[in-house]
């Protein structure tokens, strides 16, 4: 990469909260930004605010558990930058339902599907290039994929535990191609992705929680470390958190 060249990152779940703001961090960084996610109109607006400010960005719309639509958007985004540098995984789901004695066992598969075959899809499809630019993935994991959390859900739990198991294979394995990644484990973060809990949080109790630009800056300081530095994994949480 020369000087003048600029680096292509991927988000998935770049229209709303987490995903949203490491776009328009990595933007601010230089980063030529593709955000991706189910959205049309959201992801629209991110775009438009990041070009607002000067920075380079696409949308590039999908449902990251379809696998055709995850490869092509992979050539989308190589094709529009010329290459790709950093993937970032954000796109999540859980549902209000979510004990033994109340789940639904189709919103159990679209959870797995979303937060863990879905993080196999997106790596699958960007590493021939990640591994051309030595790039780096972040997956947005959760506190509940570094420690047992009893209200994060049965689906939820496990998926999110087994995103820390693909993070450590693809360092294992990818290393030698100078490929890295993080498993970033956030606690609460106000965002709407509480509405998804069965009890959800009043706007007290997300005052104390993380903000989508705490994330942004610890994912700003993963991609930024120098390339020869890599930050398995990273718990990030409110000061208030249990
Ligand atoms: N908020 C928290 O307290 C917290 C804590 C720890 C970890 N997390 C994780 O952080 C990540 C980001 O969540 P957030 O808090 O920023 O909430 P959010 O704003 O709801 O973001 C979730 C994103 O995922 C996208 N998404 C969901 N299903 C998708 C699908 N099938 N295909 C494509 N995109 C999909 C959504 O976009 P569309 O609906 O447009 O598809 C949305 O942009 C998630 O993985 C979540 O599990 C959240």
């Amino acid at each position: 990469m020369t000087d003048t060249e600029k680096r292509a990152l991927w988000i998935t779940g770049g229209g709303s909260g987490m995903g949203r703001a490491v776009a328009r961090a990595a933007a601010g960084n230089g980063w030529s930004v593709a955000v991706s996610g189910r959205r049309r109109d959201v992801l629209e607006a991110v775009v438009a605010e990041i070009t607002a400010d000067g920075g380079d960005a696409i949308a590039v719309p999908l449902d990251v558990r379809d696998r055709s639509a995850v490869n092509q958007a992979a050539q989308k985004v190589v094709e529009a930058f010329g290459g790709l540098h950093g993937l970032v995984l954000a796109a999540g789901q859980n549902a209000p339902r979510r004990r033994w004695d109340d789940q639904d066992i189709e919103e159990f598969e679209a959870i797995v599907g979303t937060n863990l075959t879905a993080v196999a899809t997106a790596v699958d499809a960007a590493l021939p290039h990640l591994r051309a630019s030595q790039g780096t993935v972040v997956a947005i994991s959760s506190y509940a994929g570094w420690s047992f959390q009893p209200g994060a859900g049965v689906a939820y739990s496990a998926s999110k535990t087994a995103v820390s198991s693909l993070v450590r294979s693809l360092n294992q394995q990818e290393a030698a191609h100078g490929v890295r990644a993080c498993h970033l484990c956030p606690g609460d973060v106000a965002t709407d992705f509480l509405e998804q809990r069965p009890q959800v949080p009043d706007a007290a109790a997300r005052a104390v929680m993380l903000s989508p630009e705490d994330i942004a800056r610890t994912v700003s300081f993963v991609l930024e470390s120098p390339a020869h530095v890599r930050i398995d994994e990273l718990v990030v949480s409110p000061v208030s958190q249990a």
